[in-house]
C-alpha cells in the first residue's frame, strides 16, 4: 500500500487553512489543528490545540503525527486587534510560529509559514522579496520578526507572502462572501479606489503550495497574481462574474476610514521569483473568480 505524505495544517478553521485541509485531504494524510472552532470537515483528523500556550516541551502532543510537511496558517489575522494589543500580536504570530517551527524541525518537516503582503509601508508597488521590509503596523511588524526568525535559524522553512480571496467554509465570511450577500440583496457596497493589492484565489494558492512542497522550496516567496487591483475594481469583477450590476459598487477612499491600525496604501507584490521556479499557472483575478464560482456550485 502506498503511504500518503503526512501534512499538518494549522488554522484549519480559518479561511486559508479550511480550504487547504479540504484541498489536500485526498492526496495527503492531513491533520488539521484548530483552536476555538471545530471545523466540519469529514474524513480528516482534527486536533483542538491552543498553539499560543505551547512551548518546545509540549510539542509531544503531536508526536504521533510526525509530519513530512507543515503549513502554518494559524495566527491573529485581524490587523486592528494586533494594533490594540501588540503583546497579543507577538504571542499569536511570533510565539505560535516559533513553537510550530520547533515541531517541524523536530520531525525534519518542510515548514511553510504564511506571512502577509503587509510587510511594507505601501509607498512602492510590486515589492520584491529582496527589498527591505518596512511595516507600518503591529501586525506587519510581528510578521516580519517571525520571517526573520525563521530565515535565520530554520533551514527547512519557506516564507510565503500573499493575500488571498475565496469562500470561508467555516465560521467567518470572507470579503467576497460579504460582497455576494450584499449584491444578492440589491445593496450598494462602498469600496476603496485608492487601496491596492495583488491577490490569489485560495485554491490556486493551494496548487502552488503543493508544487512548492514537491520542490521543497526554501526562503521567501511572493505568491500572488501578476497585476494589482483596487478593492473597488475587485468588487466590480465579483459583481460581473456573478451576474450582479456593477453599479452596486460605489467608489470610496481609504482616507475616509478611521481604522485603528494604519494601512499601507499599496501592498502589491512582484511574483517573478515564484513564477521562475514553478509550472502551476497563477490565475488572474478574472480567471480565479470564474474558478471560484465553479467550485462554489460544486461544493454547496
Ligand atoms: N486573509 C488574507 O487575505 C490574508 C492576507 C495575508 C496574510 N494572511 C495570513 O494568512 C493566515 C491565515 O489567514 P486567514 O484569513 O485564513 O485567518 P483566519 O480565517 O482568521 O483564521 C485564523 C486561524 O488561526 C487559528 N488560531 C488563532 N489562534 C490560535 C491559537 N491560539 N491556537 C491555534 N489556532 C489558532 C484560528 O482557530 P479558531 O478559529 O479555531 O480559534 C483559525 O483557524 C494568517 O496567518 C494571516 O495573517 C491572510
Amino acid at each position: 500500500m502506498e503511504l500518503k505524505p503526512r501534512l499538518l495544517i494549522t488554522g484549519a478553521s480559518g479561511l486559508l487553512g479550511g480550504n487547504l485541509v479540504r484541498h489536500f485531504s485526498s492526496r495527503f494524510s492531513v491533520v488539521g489543528i484548530y483552536h476555538k472552532y471545530r471545523p466540519a470537515i469529514p474524513g480528516v483528523k482534527l486536533i483542538q490545540y491552543d498553539l499560543s500556550s505551547i512551548d518546545a516541551c509540549d510539542l509531544d502532543a503531536f508526536e504521533g503525527e510526525s509530519p513530512d510537511y507543515v503549513i502554518h496558517c494559524a495566527g491573529e489575522a485581524n490587523v486592528d486587534i494586533c494594533e490594540q494589543d501588540p503583546n497579543h500580536a507577538e504571542r499569536q504570530i511570533f510565539g505560535m510560529t516559533k513553537s510550530v517551527s520547533q515541531l517541524a524541525e523536530k520531525h525534519g518537516a518542510h515548514l511553510i509559514f504564511v506571512s502577509t503582503d503587509a510587510v511594507s509601508d505601501g509607498a512602492n508597488e510590486y515589492l520584491r522579496e529582496d527589498a527591505i521590509p518596512e511595516p507600518i503596523n503591529e501586525y506587519g511588524r510581528a510578521k516580519v520578526r517571525t520571517e526573520e526568525y525563521l530565515l535565520a535559524d530554520h533551514d527547512l522553512s519557506m516564507v510565503v507572502r500573499t493575500r488571498f480571496y475565496g469562500i470561508n467554509f467555516e465560521k467567518n465570511s470572507s470579503f467576497t462572501e460579504h460582497l455576494l450577500r450584499q449584491f444578492g440583496q440589491g445593496r450598494e457596497v462602498t469600496c476603496f479606489t485608492d487601496s491596492f493589492s495583488t491577490q490569489i484565489y485560495v485554491l490556486n494558492l493551494a496548487d502552488v503550495l503543493e508544487e512548492c512542497m514537491q520542490k521543497r522550496l526554501f526562503g521567501v516567496f511572493n505568491i500572488v497574481e501578476d497585476n494589482k487591483c483596487s478593492r473597488f475594481r475587485y468588487a466590480k469583477l465579483v459583481a460581473k462574474c456573478f451576474g450582479f450590476p456593477e453599479a452596486l459598487v460605489v467608489p470610496g477612499s481609504i482616507d475616509d476610514m478611521d481604522f485603528v491600525a494604519p494601512r499601507p496604501p499599496d501592498t502589491s507584490l512582484c511574483n517573478a521569483k515564484i513564477k521562475a521556479v514553478i509550472e502551476t499557472r497563477i490565475l488572474s483575478a478574472e480567471d480565479g473568480l470564474a474558478v471560484m464560482k465553479r467550485d462554489l456550485k460544486r461544493w454547496r
